[in-house]
């Protein structure tokens, strides 16, 4: 009998009981959308657990991170990591605005604070960086070249749920962050995401903008889009995170198993924060000294039916839609970097076999 595939990540799903509980109670009430009662609690839930000023869900992190724009009024070029996924790029292009590449930095693949204020030209109105697999950027170089030159700074925190640095969370710095809770992420609504911000005029204005620009059933305060959550979505998101200690337990557990296994093994690194901080162990990341041996390490994984994921793969600098950028440390840690399999559910057993396919084909 042949085994279940294993995959880069599975998304955790509740007890079912506890979301047709919560379903029940949307058939009886019969609102599906427009700022229901699940999506208030879900708010009111994740602005405590995540200890922000300012939250607002939104239907997805791509649309977290275009109103963000829209509300911080972004204008002209934003400096920006190569290194992430492309929603960090497209939503900017989609925005009208122009994405200007630094490099990132070879440990912890964040965007390197010390290449930033070369890049930085009249046009630039922000900086956009990305918490890489949930590493904290070095947000303290990052926002002390932003106050100099006046810049606004978003943090694209899809990863980042639950990190925390100095003792608060990751999402407490910057002018705005962004999530996603993707149900690839390690906390999901199956689709969904949000903005956190400080600010209380940029609050305001993310309130409406993510209503078509609502400000009243006949009103309207300035533009809007529908990045509204339904009630089905808010459910899910408020059946998943009671569990959410627990979920980042097993993963901590996986990936300390995982570190045993794999530290020493020639021609390959392990990638960890670059600064301190609480994890969420959101990603298993592993970095391997060329193209050619993660290329060995994947068919023999696959060969076993697991399948990581090469992410971020490609580079963003070679979209088609962007200018020329020399970023060459991007380049080749995106052709090198591989994702292992890690979920809420991953078995002991499971991470043994990953561990030991790699080991095989580095070694043999
Ligand atoms: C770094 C990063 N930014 C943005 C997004 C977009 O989030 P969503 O899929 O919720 O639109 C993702 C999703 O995978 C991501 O990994």
């Amino acid at each position: 009998m042949s085994k279940n595939p294993l995959y880069v990540t599975k998304s955790f799903l509740p007890p079912v009981e506890e979301y047709t509980e919560r379903i029940k109670a949307i058939w009886e009430s019969g609102q599906l959308t427009n700022q229901g009662t699940n999506l208030v609690e879900l708010e009111k839930k994740l602005q405590d657990h995540l200890a922000v000023k300012h939250l607002f869900a939104v239907s997805n992190g791509t649309l977290a991170l275009q109103v963000a724009f829209k509300a911080l009024e972004l204008t002209g070029d934003v400096i920006t990591t190569p290194f992430s996924y492309v929603a960090t790029v497209s939503s900017l292009a989609w925005e009208g605005l122009n994405p200007v590449f630094v490099d990132i930095k070879e440990d912890d693949l964040c965007i390197d604070p010390a290449k930033i204020e070369a890049s930085i030209t009249p046009s630039t109105s922000a900086i956009l960086a990305t918490h890489v697999y949930g590493f904290p950027c070095d947000v303290v170089a990052i926002e002390k070249i932003a106050a100099k030159h006046n810049l606004k700074v978003i943090y694209d925190a899809a990863h980042a749920f639950d990190v925390t640095v100095n003792s608060k969370s990751v999402l407490a710095y910057g002018d705005a962050s962004t999530l996603s809770f993707h149900a690839t992420k390690i906390f999901h609504s199956g689709e969904g995401g949000a903005i956190v911000t400080p600010h209380a005029d940029v609050a305001h204005k993310i309130g409406y903008m993510r209503n078509f620009g609502h400000n009243g059933p006949e009103a309207f305060q300035g533009i809007g889009i529908n990045a509204k959550v339904s009630e089905v979505h808010a459910a899910l998101g408020l059946c998943v995170l009671p569990h959410m200690q627990t979920i980042i337990a097993h993963r901590q557990q996986a990936t300390q198993q995982y570190d045993a296994l794999l530290s020493n093994l020639p021609n390959m690194r392990v990638v960890k924060a670059g600064i301190a901080c609480k994890h969420n162990y959101a990603y298993y990341p592993v970095l391997f000294n060329t193209e050619e041996v993660l290329t060995k390490a994947v068919a023999s994984l696959n060969a076993a039916s697991i399948f990581p994921r090469r992410y971020f793969f490609p580079s963003l600098e070679t979209l088609p839609y962007v200018g020329h950028y020399e970023v060459p440390i991007s380049r080749s840690i995106s052709s090198r970097i591989l994702c292992l399999p890690l979920s809420a559910e991953i078995s002991e057993a499971e991470v043994s076999e990953v561990a030991a396919i790699i080991r095989t084909a580095l070694t043999s």
